[in-house]
């Protein structure tokens, strides 16, 4: 079985990593010199050129070897308690080893394998939540049709913990203003986020609250997003997630925040994804739940929901009963100042579906929804097979 470890830390960890793997199999690919781009979320490696990403960088090399391998490490600094972006970038870059069809896998639902089961394992340094950073690790590889090898922290001589950071009160009451920061990688134009978040406002201006946009997606606007982020006091981060938590383009705006500011703030979020059920959600929502001491704010909540893939796909009365739900958050949001309320834990919906429901879901709905994504593809030029397995031999 050939191995292959990713070390996004290069030099730095080249003793531990060696000293860890001594077997021949093994490749260890030095990513940190590598051009190696954010995923950008264009679903093209899935629609348009099936199994080939759209982004024309070194990580081409990366699938290629991805494409003979069974085991994968990756070597990771960490940020927040979890990798930092470096590391997440090239798990996210990865959705070319899956197809955009999706299936049951072990009671959940899951994008089909385009190749193999890669089984995955992380070697850490630095401070982290080790029990998020094993979770990660086994949600990933099921993912991917594989198991866990485990987190494992490279850093012996440091200490092993987060700092526990000082809880700030929440700031209670009404927002008169929101900030809006949109951290999807996707071009607001396309971005699903962008459709969630023109609901979610239509509810803040029924209660008078103002807001303002700011999209990561174009980073000519970080500046922008980061003044408005340090000056004022109320702010939401709105976003999809991303191999099992936040984006890595997300990672890297959160990482360039200074930590100490002026003004108070309570920091909230707003969770969505591809999938339906709520069990997706709750590494990310950890992750969440943790970071706004680390940048100096208050903890105001995550409202959840899954199912958000299809609103990209939809149109006219379809797509606008898909983004109707977020409206009355955006009501309840702004009367209540956060979403630490019954009805925003309510929002996500199942933890996972009964047995019976995802039976019907695979007798009645699945062909139907992978059919639908064949008609799409189409749509965008695709002229393959969205199984298509490009560097096979
Ligand atoms: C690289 C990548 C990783 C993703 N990982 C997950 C995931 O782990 N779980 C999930 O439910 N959806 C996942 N999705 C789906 C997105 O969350 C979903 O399509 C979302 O609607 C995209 O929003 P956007 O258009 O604003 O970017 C992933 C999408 C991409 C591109």
């Amino acid at each position: 079985m050939k191995t292959l470890v990713l070390n996004t830390l290069g030099k730095e960890a080249l003793d531990q990593v060696n000293a860890l793997i001594k077997d021949k199999e093994v490749e260890v690919v030095d990513t940190s010199d590598m051009k190696i781009a954010h995923c950008m979320g264009c679903n093209q490696c899935w629609l348009k050129t099936p199994g080939i990403c759209a982004i024309n960088d070194d990580y081409e090399k990366i699938i290629k070897k991805l494409v003979e391998t069974e085991i994968l490490w990756i070597v990771s600094d960490t940020r927040f308690g979890f990798l930092d972006y470096k590391g997440k970038r090239v798990m996210d870059r990865i959705m070319p080893m899956l197809n955009m069809t999706i299936g049951f896998r072990d009671g959940w639902m899951r994008h089909e394998l385009r190749y193999h089961p890669l089984n995955v394992g992380l070697l850490y340094k630095g401070p982290a939540d080790q029990m998020m950073m094993e979770d990660w690790c086994n949600r990933t590889a099921a993912n991917i049709g594989g198991r866990s090898l485990g987190a494992i922290d490279i850093d012996y001589n440091a200490k092993q913990v987060v700092d526990a950071m000082e809880e700030k009160p929440v700031v209670a009451g009404r927002p008169e203003h929101l900030v809006i920061i949109n951290g999807s990688p996707r071009v607001a134009k396309f971005s699903n986020t962008d459709k969630i978040i023109h609901s979610f406002v239509k509810g803040l201006e029924e209660e008078g609250v103002t807001w303002e946009l700011h999209n990561l997606s174009d980073r000519k606007l970080w500046d922008a997003a980061r003044d408005a982020f340090l000056r004022h006091g109320r702010i939401l981060i709105a976003f999809p997630l991303y191999v099992e938590c936040v984006p890595s383009l997300m990672l890297e705006f959160l990482s360039i925040l200074p930590t100490g500011r002026q003004v108070p703030c309570q920091l909230s979020f707003l969770l969505h994804g591809g999938m339906d059920e709520g069990n997706e959600f709750r590494l990310a929502q950890r992750f969440l739940q943790g970071l706004p001491a680390q940048l100096g704010c208050s903890y105001g909540g995550t409202l959840i929901k899954g199912g958000s893939f299809r609103i990209r796909t939809t149109t006219g009365e379809e797509r606008a009963k898909m983004v109707a739900p977020w409206v009355p958050m955006g009501k309840l949001f702004a009367q209540k100042g956060s979403f630490l309320t019954p009805e925003a834990e309510r929002f996500i919906g199942p933890e996972q579906y009964p047995w019976w429901v995802r039976k019907m879901v695979s007798l009645l709905f699945l062909k139907k929804v992978n059919r639908g994504f064949e008609g799409f593809a189409k749509s965008l030029g695709c002229t393959r097979r969205l199984d298509d397995k490009p560097y096979s031999r």
